[in-house]
């Protein structure tokens, strides 16, 4: 298994933003993307982190999964997490909740 750290600002649109780190774990050689990573802190850790998920087509399809990854916007969905730490932070200045902006 191998340890990655994932930053997240959150709680932006309170004006009192911070970023939180998670540790996940996953196996050694698999290749994940950030939304797999955000579901796996949403179901085993973390239960209020917000990010758009429901009806998203995990396909790179529908457009509604961006967030900013390392600083660059990205589809969660399809960008794959390469290094043992990453950033991630809402896209938009029109934060709903954590990683979840208004299109
Ligand atoms: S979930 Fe539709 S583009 Fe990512």
């Amino acid at each position: 298994m191998r340890e990655i750290a994932v930053k997240i600002l959150r709680e932006a649109e309170t004006g009192r933003g911070h970023y939180q780190t998670y540790t996940v774990e996953v196996d050694d050689h698999a290749v994940v993307s950030v939304m797999t990573l955000l579901e796996k802190i949403y179901t085993t850790q973390d239960h209020t982190l917000a990010f758009f998920s429901h009806a998203a087509c995990r396909q790179a399809a529908c457009g509604k999964c961006m967030v900013k990854v390392n600083g660059a916007v990205k589809l969660a969905c399809k960008e794959k997490v390469t290094g043992d730490q990453i950033t991630l932070e809402p896209y938009s200045p029109k934060v709903v909740r954590d990683l979840l902006c208004e299109n």
